[in-house]
């Protein structure tokens, strides 16, 4: 997007729900109030709700659109050094965040999609993600630690998309090591991806799927999958789950890499867990274990009975 265009829509979110003068804005942006008024209906052609009145113009709402400029205008303060980096159409933002970040982008690269179509789950599996309804983002982070870390970053991420979540009005649950239920039905997961270099981590690419509006799912995911527009029938705008979640992550993960610790957060998280102190099963590559699930410990693994999950698949052995 044009330099001045991308200015004055800056601008206008920043102005919302207020209005802005033209004046202003041919101030800020250095140019003739004619040549703001052409912006300003570029920026209507492209579907921008712009009014004009006395007072200026104004926003009438904010959209949901996910594109660059507008994203980072409306995400302005919530996770440093945010770079949107947004495809109409892409088959996974992971795999295109880690190309990314092999490419040598900083932390903060954000990469964004309106149609995810070859979404990626943990353990190889897929990830449905609806065009216009799903949201699907990629983050950059070159956090300084050691690769041992990488695990409990992406519990801390799993919260902090749970913390976002419920300021947002939706109770959810946390089902180890990072999925995220609404109601009994998954309503979000996470996929942390890395590189490292001897023996410290080079990126993390933290990938996160939200299931916002879509209405229905594929029969195969119909009775395990849900979408916060089905726990409250009224769409909402994902940009405001992105812009709750990186608030959210831009407040724990500078702390995180302080702390080099999950203690700080083993009670929020645990809190969130329904099946501690459950008889559960834990599926860790070919091996299958059951017993009590104890706690989660101050490395984010998971204990059950005397044995200590760093990473797995679990599940209840009885029902809620
Ligand atoms: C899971 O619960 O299995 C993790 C799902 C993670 C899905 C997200 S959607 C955005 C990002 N890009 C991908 O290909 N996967 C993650």
């Amino acid at each position: 997007m044009e330099e001045l265009r991308r200015t004055v829509l800056r601008n206008l979110v920043r102005a919302f729900p207020g209005a802005i003068s033209g004046e202003t804005l041919a101030q800020e942006t250095g140019v003739s109030r004619v040549a703001v008024w052409k912006s300003i209906q570029t920026l209507r052609e492209l579907g921008f709700p712009v009014e004009s009145s006395r007072a200026g113009y104004r926003l009438r709402e904010l959209p949901d659109f996910l594109f660059g400029p507008y994203l980072e205008a409306v995400l302005e303060g919530t996770f440093p050094n945010l770079r949107v980096v947004f495809y109409p159409e892409i088959p996974s933002t992971n795999a295109e965040a880690k190309k990314l970040a092999e490419e040598g982008y900083p932390e903060g690269t954000l990469v964004v999609t309106e149609n995810q179509t070859q979404g990626r789950g943990r353990l190889g599996r897929g990830w449905f993600a609806e065009r216009g309804k799903s949201l699907t983002v990629s983050l950059v982070l070159r956090p300084k630690l050691e690769p041992r870390w990488c695990p409990s970053l992406s519990l801390l991420t799993a919260l902090s998309l749970a913390f976002a979540l419920e300021g947002l009005g939706f109770p959810v649950t946390l089902k180890w090591p990072n999925d995220l239920y609404l109601s009994g039905k998954k309503v979000a997961g996470v996929l942390l991806e890395s590189a490292m270099e001897m023996d410290r981590v080079e990126w993390v690419v933290v990938g996160v799927g939200v299931n916002v509006n879509g209405e229905s799912f594929p029969p195969e995911l119909a009775d395990r999958a849900t979408s916060l527009f089905l726990a409250k029938k009224e769409p909402l705008p994902r940009f405001q789950v992105l812009q709750a979640f990186l608030a959210a992550l831009g407040k724990e993960y500078p702390r995180f890499i302080e702390e080099k610790s999950f203690t700080p957060w083993i009670s929020a998280f645990s809190s969130r867990l329904p099946f501690l102190g459950k008889p559960v099963e834990v599926v860790l590559g070919e091996k299958v274990f059951q017993g009590i699930a104890e706690r989660i410990d101050e490395d984010g693994a998971l204990w059950v009975g005397e044995h200590r999950f760093p990473w797995g698949e679990v599940s209840l052995l009885v029902n809620l």
